[in-house]
């Protein structure tokens, strides 16, 4: 566009007066300007009336006009320097609306639409089994106590009738932080603990206790050497094996529902005399299964509370007597939810976890 307007004034009014030329510039400015942009316009008023531009230099030409009419002559070309002025004033300010509307209108926020679901966590599902464990134990009247992952070798081990050197303490060999304190390989840790402070006169001691626990176990890659256990202890006058039996068959029914087979087999286990290892039928059975047909998946070691455990606690076994459950709540979960790969519940996989959200969280 450069010139634009000189060259047209060259062509139009070559020898024109400065009224002349002053309102052919103004045709111009008219004509040109509604179809340009800010910025279009902006070198025009450059062009029109900027130091260089034609007005101004068409208006320099007035100290040739004779002195009589020059003030006349210089009224009026300045009011149509005006009239210009204020036509690129008012398209530029125009056009500066226009743009702002625009930007309104592609910024535009609703804030009446429905807003983005915001994904929100949920509890795990070993958690949820621990919850629940705790849940219905609460409900029958026992405490829960956590204890500390990290126990002394007096009570995680010699406590439990496994004095040092005891060829059972193979079975948990763990991670040592010195001769006398280590990662607890059992929740059993917490039996003693709670015997050595319980007030029998005032009844029987219920506890259960719920955690994390640790052994050393470098020659199976499918044994962690962390793993949750959820340990249960009954000690009172004339507390039974069928007193066990009948919390077990308690606890399997609210878990998994009713049609679970339960079996007891022998076992051995240091603080428990006798013991036995429990396993729970995987598939519903009744009267029809064919033994052969049932799946047994093993839950949880127990027994009844050997007299020497009774008797480094102060607790006379004439007097008292006791049973006590070890499980493993990872394969409750595995039955409760048909998970065949224990290793599932670690992985992290957003999509298995999924499956197990809590309504009503
Ligand atoms: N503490 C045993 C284990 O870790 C389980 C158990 C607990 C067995 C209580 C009997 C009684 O294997």
């Amino acid at each position: 566009m450069a010139n634009s307007l000189e060259n047209s004034l060259n062509e139009a009014v070559p020898n024109g007066t400065i009224i002349e030329k002053v309102n052919q510039v103004k045709t111009d400015v008219f004509d040109i300007a509604p179809g340009l942009s800010i910025k279009g316009l902006d070198e025009l008023r450059v062009e029109a009336l900027g130091k260089k531009g034609v007005i101004t230099s068409i208006l320099k030409s007035l100290k040739d006009v004779p002195a009589d009419q020059r003030k006349e002559v210089g009224a009026a070309a300045n009011l149509v320097r005006n009239e210009i002025e204020a036509l690129l004033d008012s398209r530029k300010s125009e056009l500066e609306i226009e743009e702002l509307n625009a930007q309104l209108e592609a910024e535009k926020l609703d804030v009446t639409r429905p807003g983005t679901q915001i994904k929100t966590g949920t509890k795990h599902v070993l958690q949820q089994i621990q919850d629940q464990i705790e849940d219905l134990f609460v409900s029958q009247g026992y405490q829960v106590v956590y204890g500390n992952e990290i126990e002394t070798d007096e009570y995680n081990f010699e406590r439990m009738n496994l004095p040092k050197d005891h060829p059972a303490r193979d079975m948990q060999d763990t991670f040592y932080i010195n001769p006398e304190l280590l990662l607890r390989t059992q929740t059993s840790a917490m039996q003693a603990r709670m015997m050595d402070v319980h007030d029998f006169e005032t009844g029987p001691l219920k506890m259960i206790s719920p955690g994390v626990v640790y052994r050393r176990d470098d020659d199976d890659a499918t044994h962690s050497h962390q793993f949750h256990q959820v340990e249960g202890l009954v000690v009172g006058k004339n507390v039974t094996m069928a007193d066990l039996k009948g919390t077990l068959l308690s606890l399997f029914e609210n878990l998994f529902g009713k049609g679970h087979a339960m079996r007891f087999r022998p076992s051995y286990f240091p603080f428990t005399e006798p013991s036995i290892e429990v396993d729970v039928s995987w598939n519903i059975v009744d009267d029809t299964t064919k033994p052969e047909d049932i799946k047994w998946i093993e839950v949880l070691g127990a027994g009844m509370v050997h007299p020497n455990v009774l008797s480094m606690s102060g607790i006379d076994p004439q007097k008292y007597s006791g049973f006590a459950f070890g499980l493993g709540p990872d394969r409750f979960a595995m039955i409760k939810y048909g998970i065949d790969d224990i290793r599932n519940f670690y992985l992290d996989d957003v999509r298995f976890l999924e499956q197990f959200r809590q309504v009503n969280e």
